[in-house]
């Protein structure tokens, strides 16, 4: 059996996730190079997995000629210049989202694509992986709810996590840029339209160390679609149950709802607390198999030689719709695009 053979920087909170997924869940990759500014990750991957080449440096990785393809987790600042990077290396590039903190590197990224188009580009929006997502974009495709005219999207951190969310305010990009940007992506799958207009606002409601970061710890966003459609979005960093991802699409004929009750699994408690559904308490736990089967896709694309249905400007789009609803919270006014 052909196995591609990749790479990976970074190996924190997700590049855990798909390291393991390369190197144990892929029947066809195997991870031969793992790639952390820490070496302490990167020795503990080596050591307890048998990966042969380790590296502290994306730059001294990629030169690597055993290597077929990298995937990138590192933080979101360095995306675009890995991308450039791995792509000018000669390799497939799966990159996670998003694609960059500016435009202009969102386009930088965009030209190299464009310059390499026999290597396949892949970014890693994994909720259109999700089963239960990809479920109803078939649906809504079948003409299930007629035409959607309207989408409401809840993405909300648990509060236990908040003080990693606090860590990581300085280079995230904000609230719509980090955590909006997965149902801005959404939005735009299921509407198929572009944004308009937006009007956004939020504050740091109760965590008030995301204001010396400029950032919210709740944030609110109403976007008006050229097609005659429009999406309501609200992220949060303090949800006491849990890790709740919530979708509703409506449409002429009916609905949609994805995880109208954020469960962890089927299984009901009866006790003498009442009766609990228990909730997900984290990205990696929800979205487990999303990221699986995205990173299986990147591989699929590489053997058929073909590309994934997600584009780089996807990844440019997202983040220009992300960037305008920060200016618009900023600004507390209607944002055009
Ligand atoms: N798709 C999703 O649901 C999702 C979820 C979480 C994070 N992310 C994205 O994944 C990326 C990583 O996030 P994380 O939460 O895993 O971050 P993290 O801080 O937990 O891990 C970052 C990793 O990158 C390494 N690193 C930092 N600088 C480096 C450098 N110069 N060279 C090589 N390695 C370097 C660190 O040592 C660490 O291993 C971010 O862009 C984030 O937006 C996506």
């Amino acid at each position: 059996m052909r196995k591609i053979k990749m790479g990976i920087v970074g190996l924190g909170r997700l590049g855990m996730e798909h390291a393991r997924n390369i190197a144990f869940n892929i029947p066809n990759a195997e991870l031969i190079a793992v790639c952390s500014a820490l070496q302490e990750e990167v020795d503990k991957v080596q050591a307890e997995w048998g990966i042969p080449y380790g590296y502290l440096t994306y730059e001294d990785m990629i030169q690597n000629k055993e290597l077929e393809a990298v995937a990138i987790v590192s933080p979101s600042p360095l995306h675009v210049q890995h991308i450039k990077a791995g792509l000018e290396a000669g390799l497939h590039v799966f990159t996670d989202k998003p694609l960059g903190v500016t435009i202009e590197e969102c386009r930088e990224a965009e030209k190299a694509v464009e310059a390499h188009p026999d290597q396949v580009f892949m970014l890693g929006f994994m909720r259109r992986y999700d089963p239960s997502y990809a479920y109803a974009k078939k649906l809504i495709d079948e003409g299930k709810i007629g035409r959607p005219y309207m989408a409401k999207f809840a993405s909300l951190d648990p509060e236990v996590n908040v003080q990693g969310a606090i860590k990581f305010a300085p280079t995230s990009g904000g609230i719509f840029i980090d955590m909006a940007v997965h149902d801005i992506d959404l939005a735009r799958w299921f509407l198929e339209g572009e944004v308009e207009e937006v009007y956004a606002m939020g504050g740091a409601f109760v965590h008030p160390e995301f204001a010396e970061f400029g950032d919210s710890d709740n944030a609110c966003a109403m976007m008006r679609f050229d097609n005659n459609s429009m999406a309501l979005f609200h992220a949060g960093r303090d949800a006491a149950h849990g890790y709740h991802v919530e979708t509703e699409i409506i449409g002429e004929k009916g609905s949609l709802r994805i995880a109208a009750e954020p469960r962890k699994n089927l299984c009901t408690i009866f006790d003498n607390t009442g009766v609990v559904n228990e909730c997900s308490q984290n990205f990696q736990e929800r979205f487990a198999e999303a990221y699986l089967l995205e990173m299986r896709e990147f591989i699929d694309c590489i053997l058929e030689k073909r590309q994934p249905d997600i584009t780089v400007y996807d990844g440019t789009k997202d983040t220009e719709v992300a960037f305008a609803a920060t200016k618009s919270l900023k600004e507390k006014a209607i944002v055009k695009l």
